[in-house]
């Protein structure tokens, strides 16, 4: 049941710092990370490209872990959508681990591409929350997020716990391949460890989003902007706005915008602004400053360690954290954002239009 919320939505929102804990509390043992498979050092030495396989919300999860990935494991990263994958021809051999991800486990093109890969034989890590489901049954190296059930077409939980996954396989990889010296390790496995009390804190502060979902209810296109992995934030963020609100939002790397879309903006596209990485924080001011000038209204998330920026319309604070485990964190407010924003339409949050929770068909 809905436990007392009024939507699944809201409920699997707030379910995430515990689906985080339990996550945790099974891949990591004392002060190391402890998947459920070991794939030895020679092979783990091998690798000289990941690809990640997914759909929708999870491919999203697969850009946060390109950046992710890159920067524990020093490995190029690729991510591709299962319906692109499966009919390219895809240049597969031994020395390329592929991951797959899917919440359901049950995605058609995601699997299709997953079958591929197994076919043309490259190692395939799995990471999928529904035990017994097809990616869970048909691979080798599979990682259960434990998120519980999500019933809500808008995944939320699934999505942090993908994530999760995905630093926890790029600590694995990193520290075999002498990427990561102990210090850094230490601190990533006590960064991971405290992101439940962290996400239990954003979401305490659900009022102050709730205001800004009551002002850009009205409006019918926005755009979402950020730099490095607030990027694949900001296209998860649109990505539920668009779902639930039928809101055309769209997300753009914050550099790119004057390259084109910078044309649209007006006074009637709010844009909000994702400033959680603090060594590009300069360049996204600049950018700020330009949609500024198109008198957009302005909505910028920030974490407590990054200046706020004079004359935006609304601020959102997130606690401070290494810019690396950032991502996990600053979605909270955009799912929460997208949620009270549909809510302010009257939209039905749990059923939207046009959209099943698992796509089994082509
Ligand atoms: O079960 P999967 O993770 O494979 O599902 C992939 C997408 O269909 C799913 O993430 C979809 O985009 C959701 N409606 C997102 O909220």
């Amino acid at each position: 049941g809905k436990n007392g919320y009024e939507d699944y939505m809201i409920k699997e929102i707030f379910e995430q710092p515990q689906a985080i804990r339990q996550t945790l509390g099974s891949y990591l043992k004392g002060d190391e990370v402890s998947l459920p498979f070991i794939i030895s050092k020679e092979e783990l030495d091998k690798i000289d490209s990941i690809t990640i396989i997914a759909c929708g919300t999870a491919s999203y999860a697969g850009r946060v872990g390109e950046y992710l990935l890159e920067k524990l494991t020093r490995i190029p990263v690729k991510v591709e959508v299962g319906s692109e994958y499966r009919y390219k021809d895809p240049i597969i051999d031994d020395k390329k681990l592929i991951i797959i991800l899917s919440q359901s486990g049950e995605t058609a093109d995601t699997i299709a591409g997953m079958r591929e890969a197994i076919k043309r034989g490259a190692k395939v890590i799995g990471v999928t929350n529904v035990k017994g489901s097809t990616v869970s049954r048909e691979l080798e190296y599979v990682i259960h997020t434990l998120a519980g059930p999500e019933v809500s077409v808008a995944s939320t939980k699934a999505f942090t716990t993908q994530l999760l996954s995905l630093y926890l396989i790029g600590l694995y990889i990193g520290k075999e391949r002498d990427q990561i010296d102990a210090e850094k390790y230490k601190q990533s496995i006590d960064t991971l460890r405290i992101l439940p009390e962290k996400i239990s804190g954003i979401l305490n502060n659900k009022k102050a989003v709730e205001e800004v979902a009551s002002k850009l209810s009205k409006y019918e296109n926005m755009f979402y902007i950020g730099r490095n992995s607030d990027f694949p934030i900001c296209l998860e963020g649109s990505h539920k706005l668009k779902e639930i609100s039928y809101i055309h939002a769209e997300a753009y790397e914050a550099g790119e915008l004057k390259h084109g879309a910078l044309a649209l903006v007006t006074e009637d596209v709010p844009v909000i602004c994702l400033s959680t990485i603090e060594h590009v924080f300069d360049k996204m001011v600049s950018n700020i400053t330009e949609v500024q000038a198109r008198k957009a209204i302005i909505i910028n998330i920030r974490h407590e360690n990054i200046p706020s920026i004079d004359n935006v319309d609304s601020e959102i604070i997130i606690p401070a954290i290494d810019d690396l485990f950032t991502p996990i964190l600053a979605i909270i407010p955009l799912q929460l954002l997208a949620y009270y924003t549909a809510k302010f339409r009257g939209c039905d949050i749990d059923q939207p239009r046009n959209l099943a929770k698992s796509v089994t068909v082509e």
